[in-house]
């Protein structure tokens, strides 16, 4: 049965504010809850289907600035920090937190930008479960064999990373890519390149990526502030 969320508009009160906040964050918490269960059950032969199927463009070639539009339109059902949220003020969110900390280097503010692009796959039908969250390992190499060697779920930083990784400098394609795995799960596998990026760029960036969320952190500057450096790196036109 539907919830109403609608109730007729008394002025708002403190209490008004507090029960409608109870209300709508009880029903977010629970679904992304079970988004999330649903991601962390996916099997190998479920990201293997998933890796084949985005061999294939979502897209097709696109104005590579288009793609950045739209995670304006993009929501993540799965995320309990930022809500309803757009993915557009995820970034800068995530950017702004790095200068207020001096960590504004243009390597990390890239990584910023391009982290989630692949979440535009659910403007195109893909399910929140498939397209989220953190990725565990399914298969895992030798000890020390380096992470390359390791299947990981499937989620749009693998999309993201295999559209972009031509572009970006070596680093910055990995960090991409792994942004959402568990560094202590996976640091047995990892080859010393992986645990040298591990330290230098993954630690803080996904110190940034989850601490900076907030339905009520509002950016003060404008996705348009960084496009010099989505220029700098990325075609105008590319294949997604
Ligand atoms: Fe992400
Ligand atoms: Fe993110």
């Amino acid at each position: 049965m539907a919830t109403t969320t609608i109730t007729p508009q008394a002025p708002w009160t403190p209490e008004r504010i507090a029960e409608q906040t109870r209300r709508f964050y009880e029903i977010y918490t629970r679904d992304a809850a079970a988004i999330r269960a649903r991601h962390a059950a996916q099997t190998a032969p479920e990201a293997a289907a998933l890796r084949h199927k985005y061999q294939q463009p979502v897209f097709g070639e696109i104005p590579t600035w288009t793609l950045f539009e739209m995670m304006a339109r993009v929501i993540d059902t799965a995320d309990d920090r930022l809500y309803c949220t757009s993915q557009e003020i995820h970034i800068l969110q995530v950017i702004e937190a790095m200068a207020t900390d001096g960590m504004a280097r243009e390597e990390f503010v890239l990584a910023a930008l391009v982290h989630d692009l692949g979440k535009v796959c659910m403007l195109k039908g893909e399910s929140a479960e498939n397209a989220t969250y953190m990725n565990s390992l399914l298969a895992t190499a030798d000890p020390g064999a380096g992470l390359e060697q390791c299947t990981l779920q499937w989620s749009c930083d693998d999309l993201t990373w295999s559209r972009l990784k031509n572009y970006l400098p070596p680093h910055v394609a990995w960090l991409v890519r792994y942004h959402g795995i568990s560094p202590r799960e996976s640091a047995p596998y990892m080859d010393a390149r992986d645990r040298d990026y591990a330290e230098r760029f993954l630690a803080p960036f996904q110190m940034y990526d989850l601490f900076s969320k907030s339905p009520f952190g509002r950016p003060r500057t404008r996705l348009e502030d960084y496009r010099p450096i989505i220029e700098k790196y990325l075609p105008p036109r590319i294949v997604f």
